[in-house]
């Protein structure tokens, strides 16, 4: 579907013509291309440097690119094919240039897309869908966290996906425990610890790979802590020798995390060095430079973002500051389109062809287009407020769950209170076709639903109260919130970022298309396409179904989300009269949060 959006719009397309003379100038000419059709489009070429970087992360399986009609999402329509064409096109400009061109991906392949996560029985998240990842001239690749929740997804990239990458999937501060060949239990690390090797033109590389404090990883997986990583000796004898450049990859935000700290062990040594830092974790847009001779970028989320890097040097005065860019692309082929600059048309390569077809093949294998209904309109996360008409929270907690769950349930007709907790959702939920692709990107957790029988309506109305207030104490806050990042979870950061986007929208242009505003650290412009911020409005962290209107002493069913079970008895424990323990607790329905919107969709959506 997406393939055929090749409709241009007013592009001023860039032609550029490399002088072969080797002194970096360019000339470029430009020639309009005319259609009728007005397009959310990039406004200016990429500037080219010397050393040149393509940046991935985050991308959690979303590789057919977004799909929905819906706005954003076509402005995200580019997969990893065209991605894959693009980048070619990209190497063969850097030749013509006479620079170098580096293509790098920051982690987190697995978990939040069909592709990923929709694997039959027996199965190993992302293992298909990575054969293709590994295609792409990918120079480096670092772990992320989602690699490592689950032992047998570490194994299979440690197995399957690190040995097709040469030595350049990376994980400095990572192990997996594997049997050695006499079968006995060995530490390792999942790919290499760091690598040195040259570029096309060149130029020496030491490259690492690191992961921020994860606490949430898998047994037989091992995270070390940052602050440790730096202090081993073969960190010390990695950075020891002199390189042209310090290419430190890793799943770690460029802001608020350790990156200062392999940061300054580098400079301890290396005053002066090149230092490009590429960055992931909190799903944002975001750069910085910590000095004159480095930057870092984080190059978003669910392949939203395209990074692009550009480092000038300066060959009179090789200690002066570098002239740094950094540019956050829309990956579509509009954009691919206005940057290749040849004739305002990505040519599909061999590559990109194969690579479409190949997850193409993945999706059917794995029947992600299978139908539960049609959405009839859009149901946002955090665009609309809660509760309204347009919040896929409301439409879970009025809708989804007092329908879903009484499918074949004997005790649909007994009232009830239904609870579960916001971040059971991650991602929007758009008008059209629901598939099951729909429903593993909305709601992925394989979580069931418990119930206390007989609980006076009196006493379960305090439950939801009590839960989200628990949830807004200060203390609990900032050590929960600490807690949480460790363990993996960044929707604080991100949302943060999107409500400060929406909160600066007085000073934004009101006539672009919807998209991610970025502010960052760095100077110019980051956007490649200008947009307006889309809507954000916070939710509380814990939601339910209509209240029944009965009698207070009526007796309900109290149903609930089986990981917030202790919170419900603990809340259940303090209120006057209610004496319940965990026997009180039962299964409710064999549907799992990772269902039950298809089973609403098959009642309500057809
Ligand atoms: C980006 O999305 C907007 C809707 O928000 C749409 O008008 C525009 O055509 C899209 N651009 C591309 C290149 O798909
Ligand atoms: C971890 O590895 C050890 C062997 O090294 C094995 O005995 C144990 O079962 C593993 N634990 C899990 C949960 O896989
Ligand atoms: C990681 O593996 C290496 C190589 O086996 C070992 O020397 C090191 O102690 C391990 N690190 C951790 C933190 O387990
Ligand atoms: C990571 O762990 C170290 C202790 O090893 C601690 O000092 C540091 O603050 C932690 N970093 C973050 C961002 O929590
Ligand atoms: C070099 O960059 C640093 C850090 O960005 C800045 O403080 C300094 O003023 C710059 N020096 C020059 C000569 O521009
Ligand atoms: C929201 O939906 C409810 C139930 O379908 C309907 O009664 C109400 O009018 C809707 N509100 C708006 C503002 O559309
Ligand atoms: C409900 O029961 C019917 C008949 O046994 C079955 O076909 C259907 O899959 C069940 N649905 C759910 C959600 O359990
Ligand atoms: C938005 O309006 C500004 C002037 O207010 C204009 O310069 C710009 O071209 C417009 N952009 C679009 C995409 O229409
Ligand atoms: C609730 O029901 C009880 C018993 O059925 C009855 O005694 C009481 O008056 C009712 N209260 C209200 C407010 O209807
Ligand atoms: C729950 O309480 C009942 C009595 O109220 C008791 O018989 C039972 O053993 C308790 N169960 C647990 C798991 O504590
Ligand atoms: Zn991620
Ligand atoms: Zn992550």
């Amino acid at each position: 579907m997406h393939r055929s959006l090749l409709a241009l719009g007013s592009l001023v397309l860039p032609l550029v013509f490399a002088c072969a003379d080797g002194d970096g100038h360019h000339h470029e000419k430009r020639a309009a291309a005319t259609t009728s059709a007005r397009i959310a489009a990039p406004t200016a070429p990429l500037v080219w440097g010397d050393v040149n970087f393509i940046h991935t992360t985050d991308s959690h399986g979303w590789l057919l690119g977004h799909q929905k009609p819906s706005a954003p999402e076509p402005n995200y329509s580019g997969d990893l094919g065209t991605f894959a064409s693009f980048v070619t096109a990209m190497k063969e400009e850097a030749i013509l240039r006479n620079v170098d061109l580096l293509l790098i991906d920051s982690g987190d392949l697995h978990d939040g897309n069909g592709l990923t996560d929709g694997y039959p029985a027996g199965g190993v998240d992302a293992h298909d869908a990575n054969k293709f990842v590994a295609q792409l001239p990918y120079d480096v690749m670092a772990i992320g966290n989602h690699e490592l929740y689950i032992y047998a997804n570490t194994l299979d990239m440690y197995q399957n996906f690190v040995p097709k990458l040469n030595g350049r999937y990376l994980s400095s501060n990572v192990n997996i425990t594997v049997f050695d060949s006499h079968g006995k239990p060995v530490s390792v690390p999942v790919g290499e610890r760091f690598v040195k090797f040259k570029t096309r033109l060149g130029r020496k590389v030491t490259s690492l790979g690191v992961l921020y404090n994860f606490s949430g990883n898998d047994v037989n997986t091992t995270v070390q802590h940052v602050a440790d990583m730096v202090k081993e000796q073969w960190f010390a004898e990695a950075i020891a020798e002199e390189p042209d450049f310090f290419l430190l990859v890793g799943h770690m935000p460029v802001q608020k995390d350790n990156w200062p700290v392999v940061f300054n062990a580098v400079r301890a040594v290396h005053p002066t060095t090149p230092i490009y830092i590429f960055g992931g974790h909190t799903h944002i847009r975001d750069c910085v430079q910590l000095d004159g001779r480095s930057m870092s970028l984080e190059s978003g989320r669910y392949l939203e973002t395209v990074g692009w890097m550009s480092a000038k040097l300066d060959k009179k005065n090789p200690k002066a500051n570098i002239t740094f860019t950094r540019r956050y692309l829309d990956p579509n082929k509009v954009t691919y389109a206005y940057h290749t600059g040849l004739s305002g048309f990505l040519a599909d390569t061999p590559l990109g062809l194969e690579v479409t077809a190949g997850l193409q093949a993945i999706a059917k294998k794995y029947d992600l287009t299978l139908q539960y209904g049609t959405a009839p309109q859009d149901y946002y996360l955090s665009r609309a407020p809660f509760p309204s008409n347009q919040s896929i929270l409301s439409l879970l907690a009025d809708q989804v769950l007092p329908i879903g769950l009484a499918v074949n349930n004997s005790r649909t007709n007994i009232p009830n209170i239904m609870i579960t907790n916001s971040g059971s959702l991650r991602f929007d939920l758009f008008q059209g076709p629901f598939t099951k692709n729909d429903q593993l990107i909305s709601s992925p957790f394989t979580d069931s639903f418990l119930y206390i029988p007989n609980v006076p309506l009196s006493t379960a109305i305090q439950v939801l109260p009590g839960l989200n207030k628990a949830g807004a104490s200060d203390k609990r806050d900032l050590e929960t919130e600490h807690e949480l990042y460790a363990r993996g979870e960044v929707s604080a950061r991100f949302d943060n970022w999107r409500r400060d986007q929406w909160e600066r929208r007085a000073s934004a242009p009101q006539n672009l298309t919807l998209g991610y505003v970025t502010q960052d650290a760095c100077p110019g412009v980051g956007d490649d396409t200008p947009h307006s911020p889309l809507p954000f409005f916070g939710s509380p962290d814990y939601i339910a179904s209509p209240t029944p209107n009965l009698n207070s002493s009526a007796l309900i069913d109290l149903v609930f989300v089986d990981f917030i079970e202790s919170d419900v008895l603990s809340i259940l424990s303090k209120i006057p009269g209610a004496t319940y323990n965990s026997s009180s607790v039962l299964s409710y329905t064999p549907t799992l949060a990772s269902e039950v919107f298809g089973v609403f969709a098959q009642q309500a959506w057809n």
